[in-house]
């Protein structure tokens, strides 16, 4: 484990030798990683920091105003509201690997505005150190490792968090003094909400997934997953009142891990999986059935696409 302290120091020289007097940017994803390193840099380099936060309109319930709040000390933060763009970017894909290549592609179109306008030779990133390993393995092109770098012609791009792992980025979130909410979030993938609905992205699927992933948040706080989440998974049909609906079916996963490489289903008692049920049906109309996906990675990964 990491000896936060110290590294805090570390990094904040490395970053104030590596940047000297240039300007710097960072996207914030919302998540811890980014998070830290954008706290980390704002302590090295102050105002020379620009933090871009893009609402994709893909993110957790509360999120935008949870980064606002969190990073309100910071003149350089800029919030982006892009939700109409990705949707209609996402419009009538279905595949998993395109759906993430969209959103990155749009993703870089929105930041590069950004990055302009602040005059930024500098890109700060939170990669981690099992983005890394996942992304040379070629498992999944995470987007916010690659990308960015060969798009917009920064200098110099600087990863503060890049050696850690996701429980050591936390201790460092909670020496920083990061808002509770931020250092402790479970982990949540760069696509957002995109990857936690298959097939074609739409607005209805998207808010389903994101009013269920609180639900699920929220009532597992006690078991510490280390990701619990829900995600629409298809239709079915369902008795409603008194009427057969064609409803969505949700499914709801938890999982306990160190690192996201590999992960065990957790399992739960059946009160809180039928609160969880009977909370997910009854908010929402038009879910009609609610499951519990029991499978480790490997063989499922824990994100469904
Ligand atoms: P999987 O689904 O591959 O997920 O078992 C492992 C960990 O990575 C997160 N994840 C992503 N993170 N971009 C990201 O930044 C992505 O495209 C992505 N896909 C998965 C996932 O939430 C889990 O924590």
């Amino acid at each position: 484990m990491v000896d936060a302290e110290p590294f805090i120091e570390d990094a904040i020289s490395e970053i104030e030798e590596t940047v000297g007097d240039r300007n710097a940017v960072i996207g914030l994803s919302g998540g811890v990683d980014s998070s830290v390193a954008a706290a980390l840099t704002h302590r090295a380099i102050g105002d020379q920091l620009t933090a871009v936060y893009v609402d994709t309109g893909l993110m957790r319930k509360g999120e935008t105003e949870e980064i606002e709040e969190t990073f309100a000390f910071m003149d350089g933060l800029r919030i982006v509201h892009a939700e109409e763009r990705f949707l209609g970017a996402l419009s009538g894909v279905t595949d998993p690997e395109e759906k993430r290549s969209v959103i990155g592609e749009q993703f870089i179109r929105e930041f590069e505005r950004e990055a302009r306008d602040a005059d930024a030779d500098v890109l700060v990133q939170g990669t981690i150190y099992p983005d890394r390993i996942e992304s040379e393995g070629g498992i999944k092109s995470h987007h916010n490792v690659g990308g960015l770098p060969e798009r917009i012609d920064f200098d110099e791009i600087v990863e503060p968090v890049r050696d850690l792992y996701k429980d050591e980025v936390r201790e460092v979130a909670r020496e920083l003094g990061l808002q509770s909410i931020i250092a402790e979030r479970m982990p949540f993938p760069g696509p957002g909400l995109a990857v936690r609905v298959i097939g074609e992205v739409t607005k209805e699927k998207v808010d389903v997934a994101r009013e269920a992933c609180h639900v699920v948040e929220t009532e597992l706080e006690s078991y510490e997953p280390w990701q619990a989440f829900a995600a629409v998974i298809g239709k079915g049909t369902g008795v409603k009142g008194d009427n057969r609906v064609h409803g969505w079916i949700v499914s709801v996963r938890s999982v306990e891990s160190r690192d996201g490489m590999t992960a065990r289903a957790q399992e739960l008692d059946w009160e809180t999986l039928q609160r969880i049920q009977s909370r997910i049906t009854g908010e929402n109309d038009n879910v009609a059935r609610v499951v519990y996906d029991v499978t480790h990675k490997p063989p499922a990964t824990i994100e469904y696409e």
